[in-house]
C-alpha cells in the first residue's frame, strides 16, 4: 500500500526513470534506492530551500538518515553499520543528495572519510571508540587535510603532530573542514616529521571538543549552505598516542586512499545534484508554454534535454563501474577520479542548462535551478579539483602504458 501511494506520487518522468534504472540493479540496491528517494522526496526535497536559505543544518534529518544506517553505508553490521557495498553507498549518495545537496555531503565526509580510514586502518579499540558511536546520526565526524598553505598539494602539510612522552602535541590550522562545527572527532594529517615531506605525515584521530583545539568563522559558502565548513585550529592540542591511525608517516596514503572512496561519493552527490536539476527542467518544459505551444516541444529544448540526459547517464555509469571495481578489490583510483570529473562536470553544465531553460525562473530562488547550480560548483572542487582528477587520471594512464 504504501509502495502504491509513493508510485501515484511521482510525476510521469520519475516513474520511467526508476522503471529504467531499477532493472540494471539488484533487488537490494533496488530497495535501498527506492527507501533513499522516498525520504528524500518526503523529508528533504520540501525544506531544502530553507537549509539553503537560512545556513541550516539539519540535525533531525541526519539524525533519520542515521537511523535509516545511511551515515554508515559499508561499515559492517557488528561495528552498528548497514553493511552494504560501495555500489549501495553511491546510489544513497545519489538519492539523498538529490534530495538536498547539503545533507549529501554531510553524509559523505561521515561514511568515506572519516569512518572510512578508520574502518580499514584502526584497531579494535579504535574502531569501538571511533566507529560505533558515529553509525545512527547522532554524531558525526570530519576529515582535516588541506591547510591555508596547501590545498591540492595535501603532502605539503604544515600542521604538526610531535610525540611528546606517550601523547602526541598538535599545532597548525586544518582548513576546509566540512562538519567543523558539528563533528565530534577529525582524521587528522600532521607531519610527525618535516624532513620527510609526505612521508612524515601521519594520522590522528582527535576526540572534539578538546582543549588546544579551536573552531574558526562559519564560513559563507555559494552552495551546500547546510553543511558547516570551518578552520579546525590546533595550539598545543593533546591527544594519546594511541590514537595514531595506522603506522606513523603513513598518513599520505591513508589520505589519498580515503579520497579515492571519498570520490566516488562526491561523484554520487554530483550525479543527485544533475537528476534534480534534469528533473525540474523536464517538468518546466512541459508545463511553460511560448510560441503556442509547451517548450518541450521546441527542438532547442529537446537538443539540450538530450545533452543534459546523455552526460548524466555516462557519468553515473562511470560511478558505478568505480563503486563495483572497489567492492570486487579491483585498482579503481583512476576509476573513481574519472567518476568525480565526470559527475561534477555533468553538475555543473546540467544545472548551467536547466537555468537556461527556465530563464528568468532560473535565476530567482522560487525555483530550485538558482539552488542546484550553486551546490553542483563545489563538486568540481573538494575531493579534488577537476585539475586534479585529471593528473590522476593522466597519472595512471603513464602508468599503465609504461611511458
Ligand atoms: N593510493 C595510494 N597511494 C597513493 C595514491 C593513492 N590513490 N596516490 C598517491 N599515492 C602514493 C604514491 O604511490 C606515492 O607513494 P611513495 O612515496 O611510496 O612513492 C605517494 O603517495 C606520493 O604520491 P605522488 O608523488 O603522486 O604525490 P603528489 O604529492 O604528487 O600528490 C596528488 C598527488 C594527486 C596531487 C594529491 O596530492 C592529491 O590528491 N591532491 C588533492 C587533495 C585533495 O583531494 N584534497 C581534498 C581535501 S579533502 C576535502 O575536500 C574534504 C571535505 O571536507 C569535503
Amino acid at each position: 500500500m504504501a509502495l502504491y501511494r509513493n508510485v501515484l506520487k511521482m510525476s510521469s518522468y520519475q516513474l520511467k526513470r526508476s522503471i529504467a534504472s531499477l532493472s540494471a540493479l539488484s533487488e537490494t540496491h533496488q530497495m535501498l534506492q527506492k527507501t533513499c528517494r522516498d525520504f528524500a522526496d518526503g523529508e528533504l526535497k520540501p525544506i531544502a530551500g530553507k537549509i539553503d536559505k537560512e545556513h541550516f543544518y539539519p540535525k533531525e534529518q541526519i539524525k533519520k538518515m542515521g537511523e535509516l544506517g545511511l551515515l554508515a553505508v559499508t561499515v559492517p553490521e557488528e561495528l552498528n553499520g548497514t553493511g552494504l557495498d560501495y555500489l549501495a553507498y553511491a546510489i544513497a549518495m545519489e538519492e539523498i543528495s538529490r534530495g538536498c545537496a547539503s545533507a549529501g555531503v554531510i553524509m559523505s565526509v561521515n561514511n568515506s572519510l572519516f569512518l572510512g580510514p578508520i574502518l580499514e586502518w584502526g584497531t579494535p579499540e579504535q574502531k569501538d571508540k571511533f566507529i560505533k558511536p558515529f553509525t545512527g546520526g547522532d554524531r558525526v565526524g570530519c576529515f582535516a587535510l588541506s591547510e591555508p598553505g596547501n590545498g591540492s598539494d595535501a603532502g605539503a602539510a604544515s600542521t604538526t603532530a610531535s610525540l611528546q612522552g606517550d601523547r602526541f602535541i598538535l599545532n597548525g590550522t586544518k582548513s576546509w573542514i566540512t562538519n567543523g562545527y558539528e563533528s565530534e572527532a577529525a582524521v587528522v594529517f600532521a607531519t610527525t616529521d618535516k624532513t620527510l615531506k609526505h612521508k612524515g605525515i601521519s594520522a590522528v584521530i582527535v576526540p572534539k571538543p578538546i582543549k588546544g583545539l579551536e573552531l574558526g568563522k562559519k564560513e559563507d559558502k555559494l552552495g551546500i549552505r547546510g553543511s558547516s565548513t570551518c578552520n579546525l585550529i590546533f595550539d598545543n592540542c593533546s591527544v594519546p598516542k594511541e590514537n595514531l591511525l595506522g603506522q606513523p608517516g603513513f598518513g599520505f596514503k591513508i589520505a589519498m586512499m580515503a579520497l579515492d572512496a571519498g570520490r566516488i561519493g562526491i561523484a554520487g552527490q554530483a550525479l543527485g545534484i544533475a537528476q534534480a536539476a534534469l528533473e525540474v527542467a523536464a517538468e518546466y518544459s512541459s508545463k511553460r508554454l511560448a510560441f503556442g505551444k509547451p517548450i518541450v516541444k521546441l527542438q532547442m529544448i529537446q537538443n539540450k534535454l538530450a545533452d543534459m540526459a546523455l552526460r548524466l547517464e555516462s557519468a553515473r555509469l562511470l560511478t558505478w563501474r568505480a563503486a563495483w571495481l572497489k567492492d570486487n578489490h579491483k585498482p579503481y583510483t583512476k576509476e573513481a577520479a574519472m567518476a568525480k570529473l565526470a559527475a561534477s562536470e555533468a553538475a555543473t553544465f546540467v544545472s548551467h542548462q536547466c537555468i537556461q531553460i527556465l530563464g528568468g525562473m532560473g535565476y530567482v530562488s522560487d525555483m530550485p535551478a538558482e539552488r542546484f547550480y550553486r551546490d553542483a560548483r563545489i563538486t568540481e572542487i573538494y575531493e579534488g579539483t577537476s585539475e586534479i582528477q585529471r593528473l590522476v587520471i593522466a597519472g595512471s594512464l603513464i602508468k599503465e602504458l609504461g611511458l
